[in-house]
């Protein structure tokens, strides 16, 4: 087995063309748009159409990655896929992505479960799959159909929500590593706070609603997560040599953007240096963080060479970063994007 590095080497991402707006929500629960923007800054969010699921997003991400960068993706050798929001519980995404994609029938396949973490959790098991030897060419989703386990009726959570997916190419690179620290936490004594119910009745004494949708103590996931993301932040910069003021772009987990600023103003990061995706697409679970970096990068904002910290914490509790070096190959083509 020979070991080599990891580098990331495209990215592509899609949103459903409808929009949700919060004057939309007005309609069907007791809110009101100044609400939603002061609480949590978000405007609008995409909805699936009701038969598009999870992997159809995933299949649109990874044609506007293909065309972007003419890579073909027939040799991928791992599929990851990181959702909450599975179209089964079985099959997994990753392998109804595989006949979708034409993709070898050489390849693994696997869906990776840590809600809005999931992504950064999906990337560090493709930098140790690639780094090891193991493969060489991961493709590595974080794509959420929010809409399909949210509940319209409930105030608290229909306003957060939204759809979206993004994909990452990992590739062996005989020279350039795009990964620089890694950091990792889960509590999983907070599971009740947030969860969609499954087979189980209670956790840790908590009872758990028969509902099928998302339940969840906004309350304790903002403070928990305000507590924690900041110190995990300070983690992944005390294991690397870097310092705040050499992350060029920081992008958390678009959760709500009263819960990114004390992050940011506890880190010391300007909320200038951070990119979010929730303002025109709410909260996307695992795939507001390539959403938001993909979004930097149309924006021009994001360069190649520029390093960037991402940071995903949600259910479970869990909460994952990664200090990237940001060195793909060169994009031939950037069609027309919603981003
Ligand atoms: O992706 C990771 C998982 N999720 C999160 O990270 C979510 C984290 N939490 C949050 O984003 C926030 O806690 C919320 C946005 C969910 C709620 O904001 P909040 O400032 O924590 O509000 P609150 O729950 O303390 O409620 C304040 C008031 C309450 O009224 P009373 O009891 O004070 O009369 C709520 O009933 O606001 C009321 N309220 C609303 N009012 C208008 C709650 N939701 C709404 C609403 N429109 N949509």
């Amino acid at each position: 087995m020979e070991q080599s590095k990891a580098r990331i080497t495209a990215i592509g991402s899609y949103v459903p063309v409808k929009k949700m707006t919060n004057f939309d929500l007005e309609k069907l629960v007791d809110t009101n748009d100044e609400w939603i923007v002061q609480r949590t800054g978000i405007k609008e969010r995409r909805i699936s159409e009701p038969d598009q699921y999870t992997s159809d997003m995933c299949v649109s991400a990874a044609q506007d990655l293909m065309q972007r960068y003419d890579k073909s993706l027939f040799d991928v050798d791992l599929i990851l896929v990181a959702t909450t929001t599975p179209d089964f519980i079985f099959p997994s995404v990753a392998a109804i992505l595989q006949d979708k994609l034409g993709i070898s029938s050489s390849v693994g396949a696997i869906d990776l479960s840590a809600a809005c973490s999931g992504f950064a959790y999906a990337l560090h098991v493709a930098e140790g799959m690639v780094a090891s030897g193991l493969h060489r060419k991961v493709l590595v989703f974080g794509a959420d159909t929010m809409s399909k386990i949210t509940d319209y009726t409930d105030r608290t959570t229909c306003i957060l929500f939204g759809d979206g997916a993004g994909v990452v190419l990992v590739e062996a690179d005989p020279e350039q590593t795009s990964f620089l620290a890694y950091h990792q936490g889960t509590e999983g004594i907070g599971g009740a706070h947030v969860y969609l119910k499954g087979m189980a009745e209670k956790l840790k004494g908590a009872e758990m609603s028969n509902t099928g949708t998302l339940v969840q103590n906004g309350r304790e996931v903002f403070r928990w997560a305000v507590r924690n993301v900041p110190e995990g932040v300070k983690a992944i910069l005390e294991k690397s040599s870097y310092t705040t003021n050499d992350v060029d772009w920081f992008i958390p987990h678009s959760a709500n953007l009263r819960i990114i600023e004390p992050i940011c103003e506890r880190t010391g990061i300007p909320l200038e240096r951070t990119l979010y995706s929730l303002v025109n697409f709410g909260n996307t679970s695992a795939a507001t963080i390539p959403l938001a970096l993909d979004q930097g990068i149309r924006d021009g904002k994001v360069k190649d060479g520029e390093c960037i910290l991402i940071y995903g914490f949600g259910a479970g509790l869990t909460h994952a970063g990664l200090l990237l070096n940001w060195n793909p190959h060169p994009q031939v083509h950037l069609p027309e994007s919603d981003l």
